[in-house]
Formats: C-alpha cells, sequence, structure tokens
C-alpha cells in the first residue's frame, strides 16, 4: 500500500467547492495535488496557492487554476507534507527546500492539514536535520555560529553538487541536532539571527494531521 497516496488523496476530499487551497510541496502533496486535479476537471471550482515551482507546475500541467499568495484574501485550507511531528504535534518542515513559502501560505490559511506516512511520527523532533533559510550574504557566519554550537551544520546542495537555492534565492543550511528538546527556545534563538529568513520549525501550525498506517488511516483532530 502507498501510504503517502492513501493521505493525499483522503486529504483532497477536505477540499470543497469555491475553496482558496494551499497547495504544499513534496511527495507526500504530490498525491493530493493529483488528486485534486481530477477533481477539478471532473468540474470542481477551487483555487489554488502553491508553495514551490515545483507544485505550481505540477498544478498548471493538472489545469488546477491558481493564484499567487498576494492576489487571495486569505487561504481556505492548506494541505502539506511534515518531515517529522512529534508527540505534541509539532512539526519540522523543510525537507524539500520549501519551509518559507509553505510557512508564509500556512500562517495566512484559516486551517491547515499535515499528511505523512506514519514513518513521520516521532517522539521528539531532531532525527530530521532541521533546514535552516538563510540570506547568501554571510551565511558563512551563520554557518560559523551554528558550529559552535554543536548543532553540524552543512550547506544544502543540488543535484550537481551546488550550493541549493530555494524559490526565494536564498541558501538552506541542514543542522543536525538528534534531539530538539526545547522547539520553543530554539525557534525564538534562530527567529533573533540576523541573516535568517526562516527555519523548519513549524509549531502550533496545525489543525489536522492525517496518518497513513499500514493499519489504516489516522485522522488526528
Ligand atoms: C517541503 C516539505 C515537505 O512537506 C516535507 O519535506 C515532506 O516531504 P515528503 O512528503 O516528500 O516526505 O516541507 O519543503
Amino acid at each position: 500500500m502507498n501510504l503517502k497516496q492513501l493521505v493525499g488523496e483522503k486529504a483532497a476530499e477536505y477540499v470543497k467547492e469555491g475553496m482558496v487551497v494551499g497547495l504544499g510541496t513534496g511527495s507526500t502533496a504530490y498525491y493530493m495535488v493529483e488528486a485534486l486535479g481530477k477533481r477539478v476537471k471532473e468540474g470542481l471550482s477551487i483555487t489554488g496557492v502553491t508553495t514551490s515551482t515545483r507544485t505550481k507546475e505540477h498544478a498548471e500541467k493538472l489545469g488546477i487554476p491558481l493564484k499567487t499568495i498576494d492576489e487571495v484574501k486569505k487561504v481556505d485550507l492548506t494541505i502539506d507534507g511534515a518531515d517529522e511531528i512529534d508527540a505534541h504535534y509539532q512539526g519540522i518542515k523543510g525537507g524539500g527546500g520549501a519551509l518559507l513559502f509553505e510557512k508564509i501560505v500556512a500562517d495566512y490559511s484559516d486551517k491547515v492539514i499535515w499528511i505523512v506516512d506514519e514513518s513521520k511520527m516521532v517522539e521528539t523532533l531532531g532525527a530530521f536535520p532541521l533546514p535552516v533559510e538563510v540570506m547568501p550574504y554571510g551565511s558563512q557566519q551563520l554557518v560559523r555560529i551554528f558550529e559552535e554550537k554543536g548543532f553540524h551544520p552543512t550547506m544544502r546542495k543540488n543535484d550537481k553538487e551546488e550550493t541549493y537555492l530555494t524559490d526565494g534565492g536564498h541558501y538552506i543550511i541542514d543542522l543536525q541536532m538528534d534531539k530538539i528538546e526545547d522547539p520553543n527556545s530554539l525557534a525564538g534563538w534562530l527567529d533573533s539571527l540576523t541573516g535568517v529568513m526562516e527555519h523548519g520549525l513549524f509549531l502550533n501550525r496545525v489543525n489536522t494531521i492525517i496518518v497513513g498506517r499500514e493499519s489504516g488511516l489516522e485522522v488526528i483532530e
């Protein structure tokens, strides 16, 4: 059973006629976009707001009408994937490099649904490297600060081993934290660093989580 497909298709059922829908990024969100594309072909009228160039190209191919986040008053519902979700439903996102746009779209959404397979559910965040999106200018200074903290930073690379560039034109530094005991204080500290555009800690930002398990679907409200 493809659990990503299962949760992606389930989440698409939450989309109703006339909604403005935030379309997340990643291999799980892919299936939700596919399912919505199918419903649009069958007559559903919605407006999508994409969170990355990748999702935009996908949605365009499927004929989903799109607007940018600046062209809509608000987003009714955003559906997105996640890299890790802890026991308190706090998350790490940004494995796919779209964290800044994803956080912007989520923050202007009435409701957010995360769709994940069961491997993403953890007790404590941190095994998954925490992405930090930074301005290229001064980024090595941030790498130094993270090294001094013992966060084992690595500058993300693309397939060609060049420095990865986000859709916003920034770099991503991945932090190998292993265990994030206090996500709130880490988020506050990262927010305070000049040059940090955004980080992948998504705290208190989800309303519903749909988890795909080998035993079936779990919906956490
Ligand atoms: C992209 C993201 C993705 O939602 C996250 O990386 C999960 O991706 P996938 O569904 O491919 O595991 O945050 O920036």
